[in-house]
């Protein structure tokens, strides 16, 4: 059984104190849930706050990012240690706004991974396609490239969590439609069998890109859909309530 988890990715948003604000309206939205994962991943700045007012919650704190050194002169960076000490959960690596801004390599993503499992973090590694890669059919070429890159020599996918992102879905509006997911995640779970075999039944597949309230019922129904990846409904606590309560919005729809 793959336990559903649902991810705030606040990306560049937010104040300590608007992060403050919105926890005192989201906590009493979800806290008699217990059935499913729910995760925040503020900026690095809010960490140690929001990490603070979640003690004692069911939602777990997640980074956005980390360096792969334990520590030394990289100026600008955090280590998977600063993360760890500050009570994070999980990391996500990889994400496409990381790849395409940062110049992030999967061999860089391939040493972030390595670093935060040897500190036991657990991470959420993105994947995914841009529109010109699908449109010109290179689509499961790109998945099982990242993959293949990302995973290289990670041989316990105990800590692992994929997010399928198609990159023209995010912040756009334009969701993927259920049979792009349905087919991508199984494509993915499919490439993590070959590097897992049995395992890979336990690793979960979030999807990520314009999911809103009236969109979750139907993604959350796809075959090999264990939870999302929320960008900007996820910076409204009415509605990334609403997200992680996915079985109530089917009206919606
Ligand atoms: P979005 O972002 O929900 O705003 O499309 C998703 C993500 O980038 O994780």
């Amino acid at each position: 059984m793959r336990t559903k988890f649902c991810v705030a990715n606040w990306k560049m948003h937010k104040t300590v104190k608007e992060a403050l604000a919105f926890l005192q309206d989201f906590i009493p939205l979800v806290d008699e849930i217990n059935d499913r994962e729910i995760g925040i991943a503020p900026t690095f700045v809010c960490l140690e706050s929001i990490g603070n007012a979640l003690k004692d919650t069911n939602i777990k704190l997640c980074a956005q990012n980390v360096f792969y050194e334990k520590k030394g002169a990289y100026t600008g960076e955090i280590s998977p240690i600063m993360l760890k000490d500050l009570n994070v959960e999980y990391v996500i690596i990889g994400h496409s706004e990381r790849r395409k801004y940062f110049y992030e390599t999967d061999e860089i993503i391939n040493r972030k991974i390595k670093a935060c499992i040897d500190e036991k973090l657990n991470v959420i590694f993105c994947i995914g396609e841009t529109i010109e890669e699908r449109q010109s059919n290179k689509t499961f070429d790109v998945l099982k490239r990242q993959i293949e890159k990302g995973l290289e020599n990670i041989n316990n996918p105990d800590a692992l969590v994929l997010a399928y992102e198609p990159v023209w879905a995010i912040g756009t509006g334009m969701v993927a439609s259920q049979a792009q997911i349905e087919e991508a995640h199984a494509f993915i779970r499919s490439q993590l069998k070959e590097l897992y075999y049995e395992k890979a039944d336990m690793i979960r597949i979030l999807y990520g890109g314009s999911v809103t309230p009236e969109n979750i019922y139907s993604i959350m129904n796809t075959e090999n859909v264990d939870g999302v990846l929320v960008g900007g409904a996820s910076l409204d606590p009415v509605k990334f309530a609403r997200i992680v309560r996915y079985e109530e919005q089917r009206r919606n729809e």
